[in-house]
C-alpha cells in the first residue's frame, strides 16, 4: 500500500475550532479525506467544503448514539484525529461540581467516544490505523494546572486513556498516541491575553504538523506517546 495520505479517510473532531481547522487544512493538503462531525456548521467556516472536507452536521461528541451513528458513515477510516474540547480556568471554589462535570464530558468523554467508535471501525473495516488525542501540557504536567483543576483533571485522563489504549491495541496495528500542547496561538487566546508575548506559543501550524506525522504513514512505530508541543512557554 501506498505510504501517502493521498485518499485515506480521515476523521478530525472540533474541526470547526481553531487547532481542528489547521489539522483539517494540513490532512486535506495531503490528499486525505476529511470526515468532520460538528454541532452545527460555523457561520464562517476555516475550511472550504468539497470532495476532501465532509462535514456532518448534528453530532454532539459527548452522546454515543450521535459518535457511533457518525462513525458508521466513514469508509475504511485510516485516522481519527481528537481536537474537540474545552478550557476553564477557575479555583476550585468557584467551580461547581456541573463545571467539573463540564470539563469531563467536553474533553474526555468526546475523547473516549471518539477512540472507541475508532477502535470499532478499523477493525470492522481490517484496517491498520492511527488515533491521535489532543491533552495540554497539565495533562502531562499537573503542578502547572493550578486554578484550572478541572480542566488539569480531564486532559490527565486523556493521558491515562491515550497510554492504556495504545497497550491494549498492540495487536491490531492501530497506534494511539496524543499531543500536549502549551498555549495555541489562536485568536481567542489573542482576543484574552492581550499583552502576553505570543512568540513563546505554539502556532497552530506546528501542532497540525506534530499531529499530521502521528495520523499518518509515517508514524510507523510510535504508539502511546504523548508529544510536548511547549513552544518556548
Ligand atoms: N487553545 C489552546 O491554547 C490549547 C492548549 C492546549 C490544549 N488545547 C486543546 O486543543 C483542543 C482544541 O482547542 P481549540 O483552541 O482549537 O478550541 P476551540 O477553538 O474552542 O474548538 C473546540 C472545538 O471542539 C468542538 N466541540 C466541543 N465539544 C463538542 C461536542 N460535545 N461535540 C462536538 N464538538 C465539540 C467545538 O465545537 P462547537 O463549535 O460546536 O463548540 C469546536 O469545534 C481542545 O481539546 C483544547 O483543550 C488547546
Amino acid at each position: 500500500m501506498a505510504r501517502s495520505m493521498e485518499g485515506r479517510h480521515v476523521v478530525v473532531t472540533g474541526g470547526s475550532g481553531a487547532l481542528g481547522g489547521a489539522v483539517v487544512a494540513r490532512f486535506a493538503a495531503a490528499g486525505a479525506i476529511c470526515h468532520l462531525p460538528l454541532r452545527r456548521m460555523p457561520e464562517q467556516p476555516a475550511f472550504e467544503v468539497g470532495p476532501n472536507i465532509l462535514p456532518i452536521e448534528g453530532i454532539d461528541l459527548s452522546r454515543q448514539e450521535d459518535v457511533d451513528r457518525f462513525y458508521d458513515t466513514v469508509p475504511d477510516l485510516w485516522a481519527s484525529v481528537h481536537a474537540a474540547g474545552g478550557f476553564q480556568m477557575a479555583p476550585i471554589v468557584d467551580a461547581s461540581l456541573d463545571d467539573f462535570r463540564r470539563m469531563m464530558e467536553i474533553n474526555t468523554v468526546t475523547a473516549f467516544a471518539c477512540c472507541r467508535a475508532a477502535v470499532r471501525r478499523m477493525r470492522a473495516d481490517g484496517m491498520e490505523g492511527r488515533i491521535v488525542n489532543v491533552a495540554a501540557r497539565p495533562g502531562l504536567e499537573p503542578r502547572r494546572g493550578a486554578r484550572a483543576t478541572a480542566y488539569t483533571a480531564s486532559k490527565a485522563a486523556i493521558v491515562a486513556l491515550t497510554v492504556a489504549l495504545a497497550e491494549e491495541l498492540k495487536d491490531d496495528r492501530i497506534l494511539v498516541n496524543a499531543v500536549a500542547p502549551s498555549t495555541l496561538d489562536t485568536p481567542s487566546n489573542s482576543a484574552q491575553m492581550p499583552n502576553a508575548d505570543t512568540s513563546k506559543w505554539v502556532p497552530l501550524k506546528a501542532a497540525a504538523e506534530a499531529i499530521f506525522h502521528l495520523g499518518s504513514p509515517a508514524n510507523m512505530a510510535s504508539s502511546g506517546a504523548v508529544l510536548p508541543l511547549y513552544g518556548r512557554a
